[in-house]
């Protein structure tokens, strides 16, 4: 069983370049199915989701290929519309071929996704989105049959921000004749690469990064060519292992600009963070100071996906801080993990408080992507060594963790007992 083997309690210093946004290229790799022909998608990174949606798409009759981090997907031989039921439970992010498989073939079908470790998952604003556009969905032994003739534009709003049914009306919508328009539209970055790409393949949408997304449907759709930006929760993972360790570190073709509220926090916490033409430079010397309370929200706001990273930089430091999360209900349960290390955490409810002192190494076990990565920092902070288990969960969304933060000067390798 492999583990991370991490040496904590010294200061970090080297550069790292960060690698293509997984939250982009999942619904990119998805809107390939909307055209006939080969797509060309760069800068997509090599996880175990992109790996997953790559073989939904081979198990639909597309010829997928991979040169680096160049991956090129022919529907020229494209059939069927179920997604595996393996796959569906393996990755959430699967429930985002459903909109474009509708939108191509008039059909999706598969089983319910699974909850995961930070709590249900439910899906019910894609399904309102696709039956307001003309499709009919039936949940027939806990499969789910999309349907639609003719899909049709609409305006309509979803009563929350939801990133993924936002990507999902979008891909549907090419499908739907005349035009949608789309309030309440989640803004998140990923998103406005989303639109990217399918500009890309001749599709009429705008809008994205605003509440309000419009897309012109049913036009002929060709296949897109286009460059996955880079990760915005994998920039914060490595800003905020630096600020945890303390030290130095360039983060090359990472752009703060996308993670405003975690540049805030951290430089409030003591840091000093610069964005510069080609690259984002992190410096922390001082101790670390509380940061007050932290609330997640949707994007703009204090991204959940950073707040596991933060507690781990925030349990290192000193003083007492609170972070508040909003969009998961099961989103601590990391903290049990850091207590190991001798963090002092408590959560009730939606709210855990903070008080920062000095960690030890521990013996830790990772229950979810960014859950994983909070551990891996706050080791890189601890005295003494840790190990890492569950590195399975960190796979997904990290081409190579240990070796990216080895780059930046830490002392952490992957080791099988
Ligand atoms: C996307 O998930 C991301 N995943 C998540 O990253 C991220 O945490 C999340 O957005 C929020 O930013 C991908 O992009 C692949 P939501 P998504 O729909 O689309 C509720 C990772 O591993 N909700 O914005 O699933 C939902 O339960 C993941 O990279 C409904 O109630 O997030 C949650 O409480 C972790 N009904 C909230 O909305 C629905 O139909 C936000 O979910 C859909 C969502």
């Amino acid at each position: 069983m492999e583990y991370y083997a991490v040496r904590g309690g010294h200061p970090l210093e080297g550069a790292v370049a960060v690698h293509g946004a997984k939250n982009s290229a999942l619904p990119i790799l998805a809107a390939a199915l909307l055209a006939e022909g080969e797509s060309v998608i760069h800068n997509c990174p090599d996880l175990t989701d992109t790996a997953g949606a790559l073989e939904i798409l081979t198990s639909l009759g597309c010829r997928v290929t991979r040169e680096g981090r160049t991956v090129r997907v022919d529907t020229t031989c494209r059939q069927g519309w179920a997604v595996p039921d393996r796959l569906m439970g393996q990755m959430r992010a699967s429930v985002l071929f459903l909109g474009s498989l509708l939108a191509r073939s008039g059909r999706a079908e598969a089983c319910w996704p699974g909850g995961c470790a930070l709590g249900s998952r439910p899906i019910d604003l894609h399904i309102r989105a696709f039956q307001a556009l003309g499709a009919q969905v039936l949940d027939r032994e806990g499969r789910l049959f999309c349907r639609a003739d003719r899909l049709r534009g609409r305006h309509l709003a979803l009563p929350f921000p939801s990133v993924g049914a936002t990507e999902n009306t979008m891909l549907a919508a090419c499908g739907a004749e005349g035009v949608t328009i789309l309030d309440n539209a989640a803004r998140e970055p990923e998103i406005t690469d989303l639109q990217g790409f399918l500009r890309s393949m001749g599709a009429e949408v705008s809008g994205a990064g605003t509440s309000q997304i419009r897309i012109r449907g049913g036009l002929p759709l060709h296949p897109g060519s286009y460059t996955v930006m880079a990760d915005r929760i994998v920039t914060a993972t490595y800003l905020c292992a630096v600020a945890a360790a303390g030290g130095e570190g360039e983060l090359l073709g990472a752009d703060g600009t996308m993670l405003a509220p975690v540049v805030d926090t951290l430089r409030l916490a003591g840091c000093q963070v610069e964005q510069r033409p080609d690259r984002l430079w992190i410096c922390r010397k001082d101790p670390l100071q509380p940061v007050g309370t932290v609330i997640t929200g949707p994007y703009p706001a204090f991204p959940t996906d950073a707040q596991p990273l933060l507690a781990a930089v925030l349990a290192a430091g000193q003083g007492e801080s609170r972070i508040v999360e909003t969009i998961f209900d099961q989103r601590f349960r990391y903290t049990q993990e850091l207590k190991k290390m001798g963090a002092a955490i408590s959560v009730e409810g939606s709210a855990a408080r903070i008080t920062g002192r000095p960690l030890r190494g521990a013996q830790v076990e990772a229950a979810d992507l960014r859950g994983g990565a909070a551990l891996v920092i706050a080791a890189l902070a601890a005295a003494g060594d840790s190990r890492i288990h569950g590195l399975e969960h960190l796979d997904r969304g990290y081409e190579s963790l240990d070796q990216d933060l080895a780059a930046l000067g830490a002392g952490i390798q992957r080791t099988t007992r």
